[in-house]
């Protein structure tokens, strides 16, 4: 008998079966020759939220939660937030290999030379309410990107991908920072193509009066490491989105506003926001153990903690802690930090936290630095989007190369009504007297 393989006798029959295991896997269509009788459908996996499944193979992102490891293509994230930038990471998550400096130079180049939209989604942009979230601006414009370029549902064309993927990555700061300008009535600051990427993001966003903006170095490096840690988390709910919306061969656009819905909700990207709500709602270390009770008796969460993934911590955020503190040397320290510091001191402590296996994640630090560099809350979960859009982009590409992909379309455990009969509303039981 093979070693790699499971062998599994149902009970139901007294039948033995023997399943192959490739990559610690088995495949849930080898689950379905499993029958009870030979009308049977065959056995199926129930797991709502995906927690023991794999939805495709992947050479992306590698994470070991119980050891706190997260590398993209092999590359720790420390090694990666110290010595690599932004759009390098993003070529390597997208081409598989770190660029050589022709390779960088074109990319870099496609990248600066996509940064302008066209001037019809400022239109698009005027027609939001002035209190718009500038989410569910960033969300709906990247999805009206999909009108403007409609040779982008050719995605089996791999020059056609390539310049959607240039687009995506060049575009999503400007549809944020217009969103943004737009949240508080600024006229839009168009794109400045001397500056880097993060810099020439914080033009966007907060350029005035004058005439050439010159971009902090120590904001503009912190914003670009935090979009690295950013970049790519592999079958997250977002990601999920992507691989889920864009196994329809739906154009990367419409894929990637799905996926970017996704990233809003507070469980996921909207963690951030959520944390410096908290902290503010908290307003000083002497009321974070009432705080920490409430969470206890489950009335709250401890938002910016826990992970499906990681157990044991964060690797991203012990690499934001540091990127906090060169932020601080030039905002000046945030009041908000020492109650962070302090809630994470004292539930690093508390056995709730320590039985839950709950550790303070990317979102805990990440709301506190962009709020010392003068990002309004509503901003943060786009922060996220634009740094998620290269690991979106990789994630597509892959699944659409990857022989084995199929649209998504998961089964269900149906456990309502069986058959009957319609019947016309005057002969129904009467409820409602
Ligand atoms: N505060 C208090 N209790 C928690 C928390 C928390 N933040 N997270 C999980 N728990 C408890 C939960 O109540 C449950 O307890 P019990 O077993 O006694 O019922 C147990 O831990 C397991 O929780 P779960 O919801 O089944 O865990 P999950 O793996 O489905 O959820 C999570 C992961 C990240 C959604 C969750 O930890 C959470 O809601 N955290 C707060 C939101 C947050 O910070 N999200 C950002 C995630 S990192 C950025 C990203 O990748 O999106």
């Amino acid at each position: 008998m093979a070693n790699d393989t499971l062998t599994v006798t149902d009970n139901r029959t007294g039948k033995t079966y023997e399943i192959p295991i490739s990559n610690g896997a088995i495949r849930a269509m080898d689950l379905r020759q499993i029958k009870a009788n030979p009308g049977d459908f065959g056995l199926v996996t129930y797991d709502p939220g995906f927690s023991n499944t794999a939805c495709c193979k992947s050479a992306i992102t590698f994470i070991d939660g119980e050891k706190g490891i997260l590398r993209y293509r092999g590359y720790p994230i420390e090694q990666l937030a110290e010595r690599s930038t932004f759009l390098e990471t993003s070529y390597l998550l997208i081409h598989g290999e770190l660029p050589s400096k022709r390779q960088l130079d074109d990319w870099m180049f496609h990248i600066t030379h996509h940064t302008f939209i066209h001037e019809n989604i400022k239109q698009l942009l005027d027609g939001f309410r002035y209190d718009a979230h500038p989410m569910g601006v960033f969300v709906s414009t990247l999805a009206g990107l999909s009108t403007f370029y409609p040779e982008a549902h050719k995605i089996h064309d791999a020059g056609v991908r390539d310049r959607q993927v240039y687009r995506l990555i060049a575009k999503a700061p400007t549809l944020a920072a217009f969103a943004f300008r737009h949240s508080v009535g600024m006229p839009y600051a168009y794109p400045d193509n001397d500056l880097s990427y993060a810099g020439n993001f914080l033009n966007m966003m907060f350029r005035t009066t004058e005439a050439k903006f010159k971009p902090n170095p120590v904001l503009e490096h912190a914003l670009d490491v935090l979009f690295v840690l950013h970049a790519d988390h592999e079958q997250n709910c977002s990601t999920n989105a992507m691989r889920g919306v864009g196994s329809s061969d739906v154009d990367p656009y419409s894929a990637m506003a799905a996926a970017a819905a996704a990233l809003f909700g507070p469980l996921h990207g909207g963690a951030n926001e959520e944390v410096l709500k908290m902290l503010r709602e908290i307003g000083d270390t002497k009321n974070i153990p009432a705080y920490i009770k409430r969470v206890k008796n489950k009335e709250v969460r401890l938002m910016g903690f826990g992970h499906r993934v990681y157990k044991n911590f964060d690797p991203r955020s012990t690499i934001i802690k540091k990127v906090a503190e060169q932020v601080f040397e030039v905002t000046g320290r945030s009041p908000l930090i020492d109650i962070a510091l302090e809630l994470e001191r004292i539930a690093l402590q508390d056995d709730y936290f320590i039985t839950h296996k709950l550790y303070p994640n990317v979102d805990f630090y990440s709301g506190i630095i962009y709020e010392a560099m003068r990002f309004p809350v509503a901003m943060f979960p786009v922060l996220f989007a634009i740094g998620r859009t290269p690991g979106w982009l990789a994630q597509w590409e892959e699944m659409l190369g990857d022989p084995d992909h199929r649209i998504a379309r998961p089964l269900q455990v149906f456990i309502g009504s069986a058959a009957r009969d319609y019947a016309p509303i005057d002969q129904r039981q009467k409820s409602d007297k």
